[in-house]
């Protein structure tokens, strides 16, 4: 597995598995090409090799705000779920963004997406607060998780490579 900055001949790609994943944001193509392009954005890839040629398999995005960064977007296609990928995908993105100064990583997940959330938990971010009945249709919470990038150690960059 590769883990790489975003190209935007990728876009469409990422696209794609974000439509196989509907609990990740559901973004317009050009909200990628946003992000991709925001001095304050980065979007990591993950590639897979398969026989000569390499697949992209994940994606997480995040964006930095002053000490913070966001993760705002994340998606392992599902055929590829359960190898390690959204691990080494935090892992990497953990180190770019302590490098570019950021000090935590916040996130918004779904209070019933148990895998994100096992995922989270495993990747030693903890519940910061409950937003009651942030998400509508189901109304729903949302819960805010945070890792400090100070203290703690770094997630495994790939345990299944
Ligand atoms: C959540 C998601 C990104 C996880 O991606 P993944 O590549 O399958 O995750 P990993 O293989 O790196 O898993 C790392 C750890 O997270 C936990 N985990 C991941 N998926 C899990 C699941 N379905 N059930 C329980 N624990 C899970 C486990 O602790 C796992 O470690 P293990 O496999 O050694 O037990 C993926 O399920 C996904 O794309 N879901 C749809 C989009 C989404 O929910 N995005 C997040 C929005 S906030």
């Amino acid at each position: 597995m590769t883990i790489r900055g975003c190209r935007d001949d990728d876009l469409e790609r990422l696209h794609a598995i974000q439509s196989l994943c509907p609990q990740a944001a559901q973004w317009r193509p050009q909200d990628y090409l946003h992000l991709a392009h925001d001095p304050l954005g980065t979007i990591l890839v993950a590639d897979i090799e398969q026989g000569s040629s390499s697949r992209l398999v994940g994606f997480a995005a995040f964006h930095r705000v002053l000490d913070d960064a966001e993760l705002r977007n994340l998606a392992v296609d599902p055929s590829h779920q359960r190898q390690g990928i959204a691990r080494a995908l935090l892992a990497a993105g953990i180190q770019a963004l302590r490098v570019m100064g950021s000090r935590r990583l916040l996130l918004e997940v779904r209070a019933s997406n148990r895998p994100a959330v096992a995922l989270y938990h495993a990747a030693k971010f903890h519940l910061l607060y409950t937003r009651r009945n942030y998400y509508k249709n189901p109304d729903e919470d949302a819960l805010i998780m945070v890792r400090g990038f100070s203290t703690g150690t770094d997630v495994p960059v790939s345990p299944h490579q």
